[in-house]
């Protein structure tokens, strides 16, 4: 873990710094190229946003990492809709990953989540990863994707104990994760060029992991 970091709220003088930062996290890991950058720019104008969650690492007065939260739902089997909250992007720049960055910005995040009296997070992500923060698979309480099937990425952590008991459903996140891909391509240009690759072992491992889906019924 590094000595000095800070973890304190985004301010809108970071937007551009947060915005390369999570460039340079996704930059050709899950696919060629990536589009998150342009995620984490349209989201903050998004009406699920949650600024009080909109953490930033700070090392030697430069950002290192961020996580960004949304307020999403659990469609549920009774018909109810139930609030949780999710978050992503989380990135690190990647000279830094490794460090307890992305672990101290999760930690943080999560407790001030259950402070502000949110009482679950759904995610999709790697269980590898997730799991030591106490998320286990969303099946475990009946929670499938929007088009109703059981992830392995699909993640949930209860922040209130027993707030996830009998709220079977899908995972509804916001719209706002529908990426205009010509938009991000045009965003794309106001940041220095750079390749895209095809092929990378992390982009095959995500393949690996999307497939791991079963229908719920
Ligand atoms: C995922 C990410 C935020 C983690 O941040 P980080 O600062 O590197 O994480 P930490 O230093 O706290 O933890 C590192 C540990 O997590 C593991 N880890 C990191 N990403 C992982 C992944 N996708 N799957 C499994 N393990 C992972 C590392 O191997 C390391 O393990 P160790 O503690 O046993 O050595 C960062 O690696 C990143 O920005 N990745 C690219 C963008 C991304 O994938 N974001 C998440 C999308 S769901």
């Amino acid at each position: 873990m590094i000595g000095d970091l800070t973890i304190r709220l985004e301010t809108p003088a970071d937007y551009r710094e947060v915005e390369y930062v999570t460039r340079e996290a996704f930059w050709n890991h899950y696919v060629p190229g990536c589009d998150e950058h342009f995620l984490a720019h349209v989201l903050r104008e998004s009406n699920c946003f949650i600024s009080e969650l909109d953490f930033v690492a700070v090392q030697q007065g430069r950002i290192v990492g961020n996580i960004m939260y949304t307020n999403a739902k659990i469609a549920g089997d009774d018909g109810a809709e139930y609030p949780v909250v999710s978050f992503g992007p989380i990135s690190v720049l990647p000279e830094w990953q490794g460090n307890g960055v992305g672990s101290a910005l999760i930690l943080r995040s999560l407790s001030a989540a259950r402070r502000l009296g949110h009482t679950a997070v759904l995610i999709y992500g790697d269980p590898a990863y997730y799991s030591r923060f106490g998320f286990v698979a969303a099946e475990k309480f009946g929670i499938a994707t929007s088009d109703d099937h059981y992830a392995d990425a699909l993640q949930a952590l209860e922040l209130k104990r027993g707030s996830l008991n009998g709220k079977s459903g899908c995972f509804l996140e916001d719209h706002a994760y529908e990426v205009d891909t010509t938009a991000s391509a045009l965003f794309d240009k106001n940041f220095p060029p750079k390749d895209k690759l095809e092929g990378l072992p992390s982009q095959l491992k995500f393949l690996q992991h999307v497939s791991m889906r079963k229908p719920r019924r």
